[in-house]
C-alpha cells in the first residue's frame, strides 16, 4: 500500500483555525479522495518534544551508525522518512523560515548513512519518496528567496527526492482584509496539488 507521510508542523496560536492547517487539510482531503488505497501517516511535531542534537547525543548516534545499528530508536524518524512513498510537510512561515520544532525534526531525519550518504562527488540521497510537497502560510508576501520553501526544496534534493512542489499562502498579515480571498486561492492550489500528488 502506498504511504504518504504528513509532517505536521502546523504550530499555531490559532489552534484548529490555523491558516497553515487549512492548507494541509485541503491537500490531504483531495489526496485521500483521489488515492483511496493510500495510507496517510502523520508525524505531529508539536507533540514529539524532540531535543536538538548536542555533542554527546551526536557521538552516541555516530557510534550506532558506525556499528550499522540503524534499527536503534534514535533513527526511528529517519527510517520513517526514508520509507515513505510521498511526503507532504506543512508549517507556518516563522522568523523567515519555520518553527524551531521543524528544524529539530530535520536534525533527526538527516542521518548520514540512512537518509543520505557522501561519495567523492558530494552528498547523495537514499530516500524512497518520488515527491515532496511543502505547504506554508506567511504574514508577508512570498519572495523568490523565501527560506522555508528553499530549505525544503534543497532537503528534497539532498534526500534524493526528485520532485518538489509547494504552496505559499502569502500576505495574510500584510492585507488582513484580503485573507479570505488569499486563502481561497491558496487552498485551491493545495487541493489541486493533493489531487494529482
Ligand atoms: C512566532 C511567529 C513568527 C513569524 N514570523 C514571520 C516571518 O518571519 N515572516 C512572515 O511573513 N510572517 C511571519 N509570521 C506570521 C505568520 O507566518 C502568519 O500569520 C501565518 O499565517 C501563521 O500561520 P497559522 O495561521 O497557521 O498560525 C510569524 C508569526 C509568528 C507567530
Amino acid at each position: 500500500m502506498e504511504k504518504l507521510l504528513f509532517i505536521d508542523g502546523c504550530v499555531s496560536q490559532r489552534g484548529p483555525a490555523s491558516r497553515t492547517r487549512a492548507l494541509a487539510d485541503a491537500f490531504l482531503s483531495a489526496f485521500r479522495e483521489s488515492h483511496p488505497g493510500a495510507e496517510v501517516e502523520t508525524v505531529r511535531l508539536e507533540t514529539l518534544d524532540l531535543k536538538p542534537f548536542l555533542p554527546a547525543a551526536l557521538d552516541g548516534r555516530d557510534a550506532l551508525a558506525s556499528a550499522g545499528a540503524f534499527d536503534a530508536p534514535v533513527f526511528a524518524l529517519a527510517r520513517q522518512f526514508r520509507e515513505a512513498d510521498k511526503i507532504v510537510a506543512a508549517a507556518p512561515f516563522w522568523d523567515l523560515s519555520f518553527p524551531a520544532a521543524m528544524r529539530i525534526y530535520i536534525e533527526h531525519i538527516s542521518a548520514n548513512g540512512l537518509t543520505y550518504h557522501y561519495e567523492s562527488d558530494g552528498c547523495h540521497g537514499d530516500c524512497r519518496a518520488k515527491r515532496l510537497a511543502y505547504l506554508t502560510s506567511g504574514g508577508d508576501f512570498e519572495k523568490p528567496e523565501s527560506l522555508g520553501v528553499l530549505y525544503w526544496k534543497q532537503l528534497s534534493a539532498m534526500f534524493g527526492v526528485p520532485r518538489f512542489d509547494y504552496v505559499f499562502a502569502g500576505g495574510l498579515d500584510a492585507e488582513p482584509a484580503r485573507v479570505p480571498e488569499l486563502m481561497r486561492t491558496a487552498e485551491e492550489a493545495a487541493r489541486r496539488l493533493g489531487r494529482e500528488f
